[in-house]
């Protein structure tokens, strides 16, 4: 951390109803002047409308959890960028484990859809991680070098552009790699992004993500390399949420 706010961002999943996603989004919105952090609400698809009411006019940030690779068609089912930067969203979540692992996302998608995110100024998500397996295996860096090549843009102008490093493994777990893995691997992403874009690689902030709670969210926060985190499951309660982003202070 820089003495920059932290970066919160919440991802509800496939979680809630109209009703509680306005309730917790108000809650949330109401204490937001109050914490040192930036906040982001990622609700479904279907609740963004609904929040963003709720949002208006207030410093949280409202994102989707996921997006097509292209801007109109016959896509059935599918929702494109331009309907979500429609909608008031600013930010997308792309190539979460859980779109990888049940969906077969590909990195080479997640690249598309964060090329086109970026072309409707909506501020791409980009979520990499281990399995246990490679975890234990000891090939979680050889690993993240891959998605971060096949994931990221190939060209960046130097718009907002996120990491969020998920382990698997510590997703909806209640485990977590210890602070100083975590420090070592933001490290290391750090680096590959200064190969992958030159030195303003550098500047595209580090969250973490896996199983923080307000418990353990200071000990992420306090490291060097992590310039916020992705929380699940601790989002979907206004008390716990909040209680992360104060964390940070
Ligand atoms: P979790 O999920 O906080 O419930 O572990 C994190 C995520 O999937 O983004």
């Amino acid at each position: 951390m820089t003495g920059q706010p932290p970066l919160i961002v919440g991802n509800w999943k496939m979680n809630g109803t109209v009703e509680s996603a306005v309730s917790l989004a108000r809650k949330i919105s109401i204490e937001a002047l109050d914490v040192f952090a930036d906040l982001v609400l990622c609700p479904p698809y279907l609740f963004l409308p609904f929040v963003e009411t709720v949002l208006k006019g207030s410093p949280v940030r409202l994102g989707a959890q996921n997006c097509h690779g292209q801007e109109k068609g016959a896509f059935t089912g599918e929702v494109s960028p331009m309907m979500l930067k429609d909608v008031g969203c600013s930010c997308v979540i792309l190539g979460h484990s859980e779109r990888r692992q049940f969906f077969h996302e590909t990195g080479r998608g997640v690249q598309k859809k964060a090329v086109l995110a970026l072309k409707y100024a909506l501020t791409p998500i980009i979520c990499l991680g281990e399995s246990f397996e490679d975890y234990d295996q000891g090939r979680t860096r050889n690993v993240l070098k891959q998605q971060i090549e096949t994931s990221f843009p190939e060209v960046w102008e130097g718009e907002e552009i996120i990491l969020a490093y998920e382990p698997i493994w510590a997703i909806g777990t209640g485990k977590t790699p210890t602070p100083e893995e975590v420090q070592d691997v933001h490290h290391f992403l750090k680096g590959s992004l200064r190969e992958l874009y030159g030195e303003k690689g550098e500047d595209v902030p580090l969250l973490y993500g896996g199983s923080v709670k307000a418990e353990n969210a200071s000990t992420f926060l306090n490291l060097e390399d992590v310039d916020g985190v992705l929380v699940g499951g601790a989002s979907l309660d206004a008390k716990s949420f909040l209680d992360i982003a104060r964390s940070a202070s």
